[in-house]
C-alpha cells in the first residue's frame, strides 16, 4: 500500500485523459482559452494504462477519469474497457460535463464504467450559458437522461454555487435531483488559476444550514465514494446532498489521492504546485519496477495540505489540467 510522509494511504488516482474542453466554465477556464497541451506530449492509451496498472499493483483500488472533458479524448470507450479489466481495480468512475453523453453513455456503461459524476451548475438555460460560455443545458440534461437509461445509478451532479450567478438555483437543483434520483454535490470554488481566483464561491456552511431547515436533512450514515464530500440526506433517504468544502472546512488530513495529467505529470495536491513527471520515464522505456519506484518516490513529495485560504493566488494552473 502507498503511504505518504504524513501516514495517509494513497489508494485513489484521478487521471486527466485530456486537458481540452468544449466548455469554458467561468471558475475553470478563461473565455477563449486555447493554450492546451500539445498532442505530442499526451500520454498514449498504452502509457495511461501502464501508469494505472502500476498504481493498482501498489494498492490503488479506485480510479476516476477526468479532463478537461474526458469524453473529448478519442477512443475513450476503448480506454475504459482496458482499464476496467485491470486486476485490482474495483472502482472505475468518470467526471464529465455531460455534453457528449447522449452518444457515449451506453458504450461507456458497456465498456465497464461504474459510476458517473456530471457537472451541472443551473437548470436555467441562460445561466448555464453564462457560466459555461455555451448554450449547453439541453445537451447536458439529455445526456443525464441517456446515462440513466444506460443503467448508471446514483449519478452525482456537481454544482459550484457562485455568488450572484447561480446561488439562487440551489433549491431548484435539489428538486431536480430528488425527481431524477441524482445525488447533489455542492462544491466551494477553489482559487485555481486566474479564473478560480476571480470566482466568488459560496461558504457552504450557510447553504447547509438553509437546506437543513428547508428539507429536514440529517447526517447520512454512508460515505459515498470515499472522497472528501460529507453527506446529508432527507429522513426518507430519498435525497442525498454532498458538500465539498475545501475552503470553509478543509479535509487534507484524510486526503487519499494524487492526480495524473495528460502529459504524464503526477500532481500531488490540488492546491500546490508539487508535481512529479512520469512522462520522460515512460518514454525512456522504464520497466514496471522503475515505474513503481518512481511513483513511490513521487508520493514522498505529497504536501501536508493546501493553503487556499492563506495563499489564494499560489496555484497558477487551471482546474482543467487535473479535472478537480
Ligand atoms: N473550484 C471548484 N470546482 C471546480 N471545478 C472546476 N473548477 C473549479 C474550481 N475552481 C469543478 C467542476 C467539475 C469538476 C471537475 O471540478 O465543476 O464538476
Ligand atoms: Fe470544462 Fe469541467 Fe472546466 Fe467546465 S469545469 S470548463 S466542463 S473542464
Amino acid at each position: 500500500m502507498l503511504a505518504d510522509r504524513f501516514g495517509r494511504s494513497i489508494d485513489y488516482l484521478r487521471v486527466s485523459v485530456t486537458d481540452r474542453c468544449d466548455l469554458r466554465c467561468s471558475y475553470c477556464l478563461p473565455k477563449g482559452f486555447k493554450d492546451f497541451e500539445e498532442p505530442a506530449h499526451w500520454l498514449t492509451h498504452e502509457e495511461i494504462t501502464r501508469v494505472v496498472a502500476a498504481f493498482a499493483r501498489l494498492g490503488t483500488r479506485r480510479v476516476r477519469l477526468t479532463g478537461g472533458e474526458p469524453l473529448l479524448r478519442r477512443d475513450i470507450t476503448r480506454l475504459v474497457r482496458t482499464l476496467s479489466a485491470l486486476p485490482g481495480l474495483d472502482d472505475l468512475s468518470m467526471t464529465t460535463n455531460g455534453t457528449q453523453l447522449t452518444r457515449l453513455a451506453g458504450p461507456l456503461r458497456q465498456a465497464g464504467l461504474g459510476r458517473l459524476n456530471v457537472s451541472l451548475d443551473s437548470l436555467r438555460q441562460d445561466c448555464m450559458a453564462t457560466i459555461t460560455g455555451r448554450d449547453c443545458l439541453d445537451k447536458v440534461t439529455a445526456g443525464l437522461e441517456a446515462a440513466r437509461m444506460a443503467g448508471f445509478t446514483r449519478i452525482k451532479i456537481n454544482m459550484v454555487p457562485l455568488a450572484g450567478v447561480n446561488d439562487g438555483d440551489i433549491e431548484a437543483m435539489v428538486a431536480f435531483c430528488i425527481a431524477q434520483g441524482f445525488v447533489l454535490r455542492l462544491i466551494e470554488a477553489m482559487p485555481m488559476g486566474s479564473t478560480g481566483q476571480a470566482s466568488r464561491g459560496l461558504d457552504l456552511q450557510t447553504v447547509l444550514a438553509d437546506l437543513t431547515k428547508r428539507f429536514g436533512l440529517v447526517k447520512a450514515a454512508e460515505t459515498l465514494g470515499g472522497g472528501p464530500a460529507r453527506y446529508w440526506q432527507t429522513p426518507d433517504g430519498g435525497f442525498t446532498l454532498g458538500l465539498i468544502t475545501p475552503l470553509s472546512q478543509h479535509f487534507c488530513a484524510t486526503c487519499n489521492r494524487v492526480r495524473l495529467s495528460v502529459d504524464g505529470t503526477l500532481y500531488l495536491c490540488l492546491g500546490q504546485e508539487a508535481a512529479y513527471p512520469l512522462g520522460p520515464l515512460l518514454r525512456a522505456g522504464a520497466s514496471d519496477a522503475e515505474l513503481e519506484a518512481a511513483i513511490r518516490e513521487a508520493i514522498e513529495y505529497k504536501p501536508e495540505r493546501h493553503h487556499f485560504n492563506e495563499a489564494p493566488t499560489r496555484v497558477m494552473r487551471f482546474m482543467s489540467m487535473t479535472g478537480g
